[in-house]
């Protein structure tokens, strides 16, 4: 069955506030069955996890719900799925456990393509143990990232390389499988960064050889919080500060604190809602297969419009499109506006196509786009034909000079 884009919104209330949304790699807008969902678990009795109440058992339900969800959705184990805060917070949690192993000669190797949540904690966690931290170069004129640049800098002392399986700026899908085998090779561990993969593909964390795969619900139509997904067996020889009475099993030894049931019960419901996406039969996985293969030939649909049209649109630059396979997701500047003129002008219009770096912070820079960085279009599962065709109009008013440019 056909992807249908008009039944799609048509579960997402936030649509009729009449925006087109261009800014779900920020964080997505959210379909009424996750908000139903996420109420749902406030409005029932829930307590702390165990069994001996109906409120406790509750609670046990929608952790286990969850984690089963997400495996579906990663291909991965539930026994692996870690929930977080956020991304951000769950790799410097790991960084910070990881790194109590290394030491002086040690190396680590990360990308200038990656979000600073996949750099940072490692610089630091490496600074902190006096391990050499190792540079990944991306092409700044393709967007690429080649394997090469990364398997270039592996060494015997190599522990840990950190890459992304999508740029949340350019949206360069690197070939993970192909940087696995040699980071494998090399007897490091790979931590993959999946937050803007995962709202785009059908993720399956073993044929991308990562050791470590972390996401976003907010990013896939889910509630704000972060997973962590890996092998259950990794997981037991890693061992994070922990509270004396919490539990040490795994994967509960790294969720600090009591985990938020109301928004795991609404990242089931987004794991529910993709799978979906095109009605059908079977299991889960099964029906996420389909729907995200279906889901990114829509989004590949909507960005070739995107694209084609801002091809023809003169005083238009697009950044860094990688040849290889890539997110819809798309970096623009307009010659001689700053972004952030753009963004304003665009709102206006009821247009949301953000412009920054996007904590792409050396990736912005490398591209020669400063800490400004430019104009982000992405696409999202409810994004249709009438909302590009909006931003195109916007943007060709922009390049037509409707804003006065900026004067130094
Ligand atoms: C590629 C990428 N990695 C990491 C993050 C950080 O995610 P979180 O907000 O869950 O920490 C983002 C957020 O925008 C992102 O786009």
């Amino acid at each position: 069955m056909a992807y249908d884009v008009a039944a799609v919104r048509a579960h997402f209330p936030a649509l009729d506030e009449g925006a087109a949304h261009f800014d779900g790699p920020g964080g997505s807008q959210v379909p009424t069955v996750v908000a139903e969902a996420v109420a749902g678990a406030l409005r029932a009795a829930v307590s702390n996890r165990g069994v001996e109440t109906a409120a406790e058992r509750r609670a046990d339900g929608i952790v286990a719900g969850a984690r089963r969800a997400m495996a579906d959705l990663l291909g991965a184990t539930p026994e692996g799925v870690v929930f977080g805060r956020s991304m951000t917070q769950l790799t410097y949690d790991m960084a910070r456990a990881l790194a109590k192993e290394w030491g002086p000669g040690d190396e680590v190797v990360v990308t200038t393509l990656d979000h600073d949540a996949n750099i940072r904690p490692w610089v630091q966690a490496a600074e902190a143990r006096g391990v050499t931290v190792r540079r990944a170069d991306f092409d700044p004129a393709s967007g690429e990232l080649d394997v090469e640049a990364v398997a270039g800098l592996l060494s015997g002392r190599t522990r840990l390389v950190a890459v992304t399986a999508a740029s949340n700026l350019l949206g360069t899908r690197p070939d993970v499988p192909a940087i696995a085998e040699r980071v494998h090779g090399a007897g490091a561990l790979l931590y993959i960064d999946g937050v803007h993969l995962t709202p785009h593909a059908l993720v399956d964390v073993g044929e991308l050889g990562a050791d470590f795969y972390a996401c976003s619900p907010y990013k896939f139509l889910g509630p704000h919080l972060g997973v962590l997904a890996a092998d259950p067996g990794l997981l037991e020889s890693v061992h994070p500060d922990k509270l004396l009475p919490s539990s040490d099993a795994v994967p509960e030894r790294f969720e600090l604190g009591t985990l938020p049931y109301e928004l795991l019960a609404g990242t089931t419901a987004a794991v529910d809602f993709l799978a979906g996406l095109v009605p059908g039969e079977g299991t889960r996985r099964e029906r996420l297969t389909v729907s995200m293969t279906a889901l990114e030939e829509h989004e590949r649909a909507m960005l070739d419009r995107l694209d084609a049209g801002l091809a023809g649109i003169s005083g238009v630059t697009v950044h860094g499109s990688a040849s290889r396979r890539r997110t819809p997701t798309t970096l623009f500047s307009v010659d001689g506006l700053r972004p952030a003129d753009a963004y304003r002008f665009l709102a206006e219009r009821g247009v949301n196509a953000p412009a920054s770096n996007f904590y792409a912070l050396e990736c912005s820079r490398r591209l020669g786009l400063g800490d400004a960085g430019a104009v982000r279009a992405g696409i999202a599962p409810y994004t249709d034909e009438s909302d590009v065709d909006r931003l195109l109009k916007g943007v060709r008013e922009l390049a037509g000079g409707a804003v006065r440019p900026e004067r130094s």
